[in-house]
């Protein structure tokens, strides 16, 4: 896949997995809907391929969710904005950031998330228990340049602009709007940590809640994709979504660079991700109409299918 903007600076992106997963997208969507979106690698991915009519970007995240918007509706403020920004942090350029960062959690302003986002610590956000955005500064680089961050924006702008919905809700009123001829993509925080918060991203989710939310998605017939769990070797981190969903459940090669440098390995590390019945049942009745390559169609039927 030719490469793609990102102005957004992400730990967990799906940026390098976006082709893979582009993979089981069918060609004709009506809305692609995002619920857990972070920088919305999978919608930017999917309008650069015109997968999808249209685009519903979610994420409980409020700025980064009106960063998304910004960047999409506003490109040339939001990029003169933060050339400014970003040029002002020469004196001195950690003092600028913890400047920076209070002004953000004073004000909550988007437009200031994007140069904390570009500055940070591996593009890793991190929240105190009273959701106050408390990552510090990467000192060995000053965050994407203003001409490269420029470009970027105005790219994600030019694929998603005038068919793109935004929201910051919990995902479960989001997934009320799916209809059937939508596709729901759907990457929720990573599993693992202490009950229900995660200091990673702004907020964590339960595990059952979030089996009988897909139950009630296969109820109506939504055709879905979920990332989740993985493993590294023969471990495996995070639940699996249980048997009873009637999910295949295919494992991508994650490479060394996202969840096992992020969990501090340098080994292979293998993400799964769900499909759901109705969206294999059209894959299959429907296979000329999809973008899934011939050679991996027999394994992905197959009840734990690896496209490895
Ligand atoms: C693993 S990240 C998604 C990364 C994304 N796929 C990408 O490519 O950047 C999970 C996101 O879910 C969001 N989130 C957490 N709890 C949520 C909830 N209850 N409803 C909606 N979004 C939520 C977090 O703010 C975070 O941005």
């Amino acid at each position: 896949m030719k490469s793609l903007p990102h102005p957004i600076q992400y730990q967990g992106s799906k940026r390098n997995l976006a082709s893979v997963i582009l993979r089981h997208l069918p060609k004709a969507i009506d809305t692609l809907i995002e619920p857990f979106a972070g920088s919305a690698a999978i919608s930017i991915a999917a309008a650069a391929h015109k997968m999808a009519k249209s685009y519903l970007i979610n994420d409980l995240n409020k700025p980064l969710a009106e960063l998304l918007q910004l960047i999409v509706e506003s490109p040339i403020e939001t990029a003169m904005f933060y050339e400014g920004v970003w040029n002002e942090q020469h004196s001195d350029s950690i003092e600028h950031y913890y400047k920076i960062r209070e002004a953000f959690n004073r004000t909550q302003d988007p437009r200031l998330f994007l140069y904390l986002l570009a500055r940070c610590v591996k593009g890793s956000v991190r929240y105190n228990s009273d959701g106050i955005f408390n990552q510090s500064p990467d000192k060995r680089r000053y965050g994407t340049q203003p001409k490269t961050m420029r470009k970027n924006i105005f790219g994600v702008s030019a694929l998603l602009k005038g068919k793109t919905e935004f929201s910051s809700l919990d995902y479960r009123e989001i997934l009320d709007k799916a209809q059937n001829t939508d596709l729901v993509y759907m990457d929720p925080p990573y599993q693992g940590v202490c009950g229900d918060r995660d200091s990673r991203y702004f907020s964590g989710i339960n595990h059952d809640d979030f089996v009988s939310v897909l139950e009630w998605l296969n109820l109506r017939g939504i055709a879905y994709i979920v990332s989740y769990d993985g493993r590294r070797g023969s471990k495996t981190f995070g639940e699996l979504l249980p048997s009873s969903l009637e999910l295949t459940r295919v494992e991508l090669d994650a490479g060394r660079s996202s969840q096992a440098t992020l969990l501090g390995r340098d080994e292979v590390t293998y993400e799964s991700l769900y499909l759901s019945r109705t969206l294999t049942d059209k894959l299959a009745c429907k296979s000329t109409e999809y973008y899934l390559p011939q050679t991996q169609q027999c394994s992905l039927f197959e009840p734990r299918g690896h496209y490895v």
